[in-house]
């Protein structure tokens, strides 16, 4: 009998989630409500997950499916559009398929036996910018190189055979003021090893520095956080158990009983100079920034005082409760020999996916831009919180709307943090497409500077980066801070 493509009946498969499959190109987007700054001259590059096939044993998170990157072009009050598929091998492997052959997230042994050794891979998390490439990204896996104007998938990227990692992060952060690229592996010799290793790359794409060291269980490191200094790793009690995952249970499990450990790494140094702090346990996906100043060593991040991923379950089988993300401020300090980790909530109110203006990433900063106000019908809306004054100022769509991850951009590289804009896609619920924004970023009550209207729907971006035009071009970032 022919398998045919038929999606369960499914909550994460319904509704807004319906899968979209569709590549697009759409020139000369239609902007229905005011304009595009004159200056905002670049691309604004996002990457999500997208269903290519049902899941071999009807197991959908949110967090799989095969990568699908979008491109904004903005350019002369023109924005064009166009989303293409990031043709991994994992991709390609179905496609000729016409199934999927990959099963439980990550689990290596569910796949079908036809892939056996394959690259598992899906490219679905956020795409970087980087000494002239744009690479889509996964934590499971090498990066894969981009074409940024035909989004055309070029292959796996593993800089020259410079890295020996197995897999990168999908949150690296490139220094927008020496140009370098800061990140990191985990589980970097492959599946619950301990390995991770820092790799601080240059804008000419060499290998400038590279620190080995053992976490202290195989944990989850979706995120992390770099200072001129030193680069700061969470690892929260979310494990891989080899011996589980070989029986076809869940990549990971979350232990309510373990500590949160935090490794501060100097960055000229070596494992050994590594300063660890120890706290309850928690979960974050996001990193909002850190800063060094003296002996303590500030990570604001959206910490969950549990469980931030409920499709994981605990390392006894239970399922946990959801509980919402909080930005807080963890304290470190170097002096201390305590080993403790200090706890401090900056923003009552829930939010996600924080970002700073770029040019402060590790530096004494002033501003956060996040999702916040979720409501459980799938609204929200964008903020901007000050943490001089700690007011924040937000924007929502209205009813019936919701936000994606935004982005800020400078309105001049030489502009005082946080002028600039505030782009966000947002999701029209009601009308089964999106809308993309432009906010001034200083005033985001006053409502969009622009409203640019989509023919279709963009269904799930996780992450984004914007390329300046002149970044696109030389493949080098040309900004300032303004003290
Ligand atoms: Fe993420």
């Amino acid at each position: 009998m022919v398998e045919t493509v038929r999606f369960p009946d499914s909550p994460m498969l319904q509704g807004w989630n319906t899968p979209v499959r569709s590549e697009t190109e759409a020139r000369d987007l239609e902007v229905v409500q005011g304009a595009i700054p004159a200056g905002l001259d670049g691309a604004w590059f996002r990457c999500g997950p997208e269903w290519q096939y049902p899941n071999r044993f009807g197991q959908e998170i949110f967090i799989d499916g095969e990568g699908m990157v979008h491109a904004f072009r903005f350019e002369d009050g023109h924005v064009d559009y166009r989303c293409r598929w990031v043709h991994t091998q994992r991709f390609e492997l179905q496609a000729k398929a016409r199934r999927s052959l990959f099963g439980r997230y990550r689990n290596r042994y569910t796949n079908d036996p036809s892939v056996e050794g394959a690259s598992m891979g899906t490219a679905n998390t956020n795409l970087v910018w980087h000494a002239g490439k744009l690479l889509a990204l996964k934590e499971d896996d090498l990066p894969y190189e981009i074409d940024p104007d035909t989004l055309a998938t070029i292959g796996r990227y593993d800089y020259g055979g410079q890295v020996k990692a197995v897999s990168m992060s999908a949150h690296p952060k490139v220094d927008w003021i020496t140009n370098e690229l800061l990140t990191y592996s985990y589980q970097a010799k492959g599946d619950a090893t301990t390995d991770v290793v820092f790799y601080v790359i240059g804008a000419d794409g060499r290998v400038k520095n590279e620190i080995w060291f053992d976490m202290p269980w195989p944990a989850m490191v979706h995120d992390f956080a770099v200072t001129p200094t030193h680069a700061i790793f969470p690892f929260f009690p979310m494990m891989t158990d080899l011996e589980v995952i070989k029986q076809g249970g869940p990549y990971y499990q979350y232990h309510p009983d373990k500590p949160t450990r935090i490794a501060v790494v100097p960055r000229g140094g070596t494992a050994e100079d590594i300063r660890w702090f120890e706290g309850p346990a928690t979960t974050a996906g996001h990193m909002l920034n850190a800063v060094v100043t003296g002996s303590k060593v500030e990570l604001d991040l959206c910490l969950y005082q549990g469980n931030c991923f409920p499709f994981f379950p605990t390392d006894k089988g239970e399922a946990t409760a959801p509980v919402p993300p909080i930005l807080t401020r963890l304290t470190m300090d170097l002096e201390s020999n305590s080993g403790e980790f200090a706890q401090k909530v900056l923003l009552g109110a829930p939010c996600e996916m924080p970002r700073t203006d770029d040019r402060y990433q590790g530096r004494p900063f002033r501003y956060g831009f996040m999702i916040c106000m979720r409501g459980a019908d799938g609204t929200s809306g964008v903020g901007r919180l000050d943490l001089e004054t700690g007011q924040l100022a937000t924007w929502a769509p209205g009813a019936n709307a919701g936000v994606q991850e935004p982005q800020f951009v400078p309105r001049r590289p030489d502009a005082p943090e946080g002028d600039g804009w505030l782009l966000a896609l947002v999701n029209r619920l009601d009308q089964n497409r999106s809308d993309l924004v432009v906010l001034d970023a200083q005033d985001l009550e006053a409502g969009p500077v622009a409203t640019v209207r989509l023919p279709v729907r963009v269904r799930s971006t996780f992450h984004g980066v914007w390329a300046p035009a002149e970044a696109l071009k030389t493949g080098l970032y040309d900004m300032q801070l303004v003290a």
